[in-house]
Order: C-alpha cells, then sequence, then structure tokens
C-alpha cells in the first residue's frame, strides 16, 4: 500500500473509532493509539515518509500534515461534546437557557404568624384553633360580656343574615376576637394550660392606613395553679424581643375587658429616643367568672390572657406604613419579603 493510501486508512480509522467513543476514557485511549508520542500509528507512518521518493515527498507531507490535523480536531471536538454530560447522555442539552417561571412566596403576614408560632413554641405554647363564624356564647357570653354590653352592638359586629347558617343555633358572627378560642380550649381541656390561637378577627371599621375591617389576633393563654400577672409580662417581654429585638420594652396601662380582671392595654417601645409607645393589644388575669363559665375552680386555678395585634408587629419590624398594603396584592409589595 502506498503511503497516501495508508494516510488515507489512518484517517478513515481514526475519525471512525473518535466518533465511537463512549466516555473521555475510551477517548483518550484513542487518542494514545493513534496520535501518541510513542506507540501512536501516526509515529509508524511518520517513520515511513523517508521512503517516500523525492518527487513524491511535498505530496505526501502536505497530506502527512492535513490527516494529523483533521484528526487532532476531532478529538478535541469529541472531547468537548463529552465534556457536556447530559448531550451525551441522551440529546438534552442542559447548558441550553431555560425558561423562567415565577416562583411565589408566602405572604408577610403568614411568615411572620409562622414566626409567632415558632417563638411561642420554645415558651411551650401549643397552636390551637377555632371558627372564624362563631355563635354569640363564644364570642360574648362565656367571656363575660352581658347582653346589654355595648360591645354586643350589631354595628359594631358583622352579624350574618344567612338563614341557613343561623337556623336553630341563634345569631352568629364574624368572630370580633381570638379570645373565642379560649373558650373553645377550655371546655375541652383540664389545666395546665398554655396555648396561643392566631387568626383572622373582623370589625366593621372605617378603613384607614392603621385600620382594616379585618385583621388578625395572636391570643394566648396559660392556665395552672399559681400562674401570675409577673409570668404574662415576662411572657410578652420575652416574645416582643424574640420577634423584634432586645431592645423592646413593654409597658402595661390599667383597662377593662370583660373577661380580665386586673386588665391591661399593652405597649411597647424601642428604647430609641423620640420612639413613641406603641399599643399592641389587650391583656390580663382571666376573669374568674370566665373560669367558672367553663368549669374550672377560680379558687383553685388562675391564669392570664392575651391578645395581641398580629399586623401591628409586622409593621413596625418592616417598617410598613399603610395597613392596606396586606391586602391589595400588589406584587411589588409583596416580592419584598
Ligand atoms: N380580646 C381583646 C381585644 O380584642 C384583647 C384581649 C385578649 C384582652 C385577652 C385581654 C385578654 O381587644
Amino acid at each position: 500500500m502506498d503511503l497516501i493510501s495508508q494516510l488515507d486508512e489512518f484517517e478513515r480509522a481514526a475519525l471512525a473509532e473518535i466518533a465511537g467513543a463512549a466516555d473521555s476514557t475510551a477517548l483518550e485511549a484513542v487518542r494514545v493509539r493513534y496520535l501518541g508520542a510513542r506507540q501512536g500509528r501516526l509515529k509508524d507512518l511518520q517513520g515511513s515518509l523517508g521512503q517516500a521518493t523525492k518527487a513524491e515527498k511535498p505530496v505526501v507531507g502536505k497530506r502527512f500534515n492535513d490527516v494529523k490535523n483533521a484528526v487532532t480536531a476531532a478529538l478535541d471536538e469529541r472531547k468537548r461534546t463529552l465534556s457536556r454530560p447530559a448531550v451525551a447522555a441522551g440529546g438534552l442539552d442542559v447548558t441550553l437557557p431555560g425558561t423562567p417561571f415565577e416562583v411565589g412566596r408566602r405572604h408577610p403576614l403568614m411568615q411572620t404568624i409562622d414566626e409567632f408560632k415558632d417563638i411561642m413554641g420554645r415558651f411551650g405554647f401549643t397552636a390551637a384553633d377555632g371558627p372564624e363564624i362563631e355563635d354569640e356564647y363564644h364570642n360574648f357570653e362565656a367571656l363575660n360580656i352581658p347582653l346589654d354590653h355595648p360591645a354586643r352592638d350589631p354595628l359594631d359586629n358583622f352579624y350574618l343574615a344567612t338563614a341557613s347558617l343561623t337556623a336553630g343555633t341563634g345569631p352568629r358572627l364574624l368572630r370580633s376576637q381570638t379570645s373565642t378560642v379560649q373558650i373553645r380550649v377550655m371546655e375541652q381541656q383540664r389545666p395546665p394550660i398554655r396555648i396561643i390561637s392566631v387568626g383572622r378577627v373582623y370589625r366593621p371599621d372605617t378603613i384607614d392606613a392603621t385600620h382594616s375591617c379585618m385583621f388578625h389576633q395572636m391570643e394566648g393563654l396559660m392556665v395552672g395553679e399559681t400562674v401570675t400577672m409577673a409570668e404574662l409580662k415576662t411572657v410578652l417581654r420575652l416574645f416582643a424581643r424574640a420577634y423584634l429585638g432586645h431592645d423592646v420594652h413593654i409597658r402595661f396601662r390599667p383597662s377593662f375587658f370583660p373577661f380580665t380582671e386586673p386588665s391591661v392595654e399593652v405597649d411597647m417601645s424601642w428604647n430609641e429616643p423620640g420612639k413613641p409607645w406603641l399599643e399592641i393589644g389587650g391583656a390580663g388575669m382571666v376573669d374568674p367568672n370566665v373560669l367558672s363559665a367553663v368549669g374550672y375552680d377560680p379558687d383553685r386555678v388562675s391564669g392570664f390572657a392575651f391578645g395581641l395585634g398580629v399586623e401591628r408587629f409586622c409593621m413596625r419590624r418592616y417598617g410598613i406604613r399603610d395597613i392596606r398594603l396586606f391586602t391589595n396584592n400588589d406584587v411589588r409589595f409583596l416580592r419584598q419579603f
């Protein structure tokens, strides 16, 4: 076989094996066999070049270089292809740009609620739930709110007119406070009790930057043999500090709620000069009448309860100035959390 034919044959065989190499290890073996500096077939061919006649030399020499270049280029190209694993695996090129899709996220209030449950969970409070559509017994009566109390005024509550919902059960309303859950839990369990309940409450109100007719409260209830007001304040302080930071202070102002005695309004402040106290909710020692209504003995057990505004905390932490942003569903707002 003349030299040109040998070079042709070499090229054909090398290109076929390069194309057939399944991975980079196999490809490297092909490279050594054909182009290897010591035992490669090209080395042998190079040795044979000396046999060419003077007339043949330029043609054979050129062919030799072309073949060498072609095989080297094919090796490089195959190497690049094999280094993209997905392409080798099944023709799927994972390096191609994909179709981006929008990933949603949890609403800032839901994130806040999760965090509240987390913090209170560390203090031993488990989460309880109650219905948003309530009867008057749980929303008022069991909470020591008598029939003639102004809090029961239909103008201050969302009473339901739907007959099928109210039939046989007396009037129903959207709960105006999460304190209803205190009753529902105490009806079911004996002390010691340590629960929170976070959820929506509804009150007719003129909507503005700080008022909404639907908002969220976190109710807390702890009942035991020697539960005191000092513990109430400690729990509230630890909670506020866990959520906002170490420099939060809690202040009690005397107040009145039918279901607690004594009762307080709870204010908080970041010990920053100039920042005013912010009211965050109400609290107090569970009224003996409430304990009796659920069958507890007020002489043997005592308890504290509190109700905090969830939006207040969230707004304070993130510097949100308008409560309506929570329900406007503006992604420019929601994306920031
Ligand atoms: N339920 C009261 C409110 O909505 C807050 C509160 C809860 C007060 C528990 C005392 C005890 O304003």
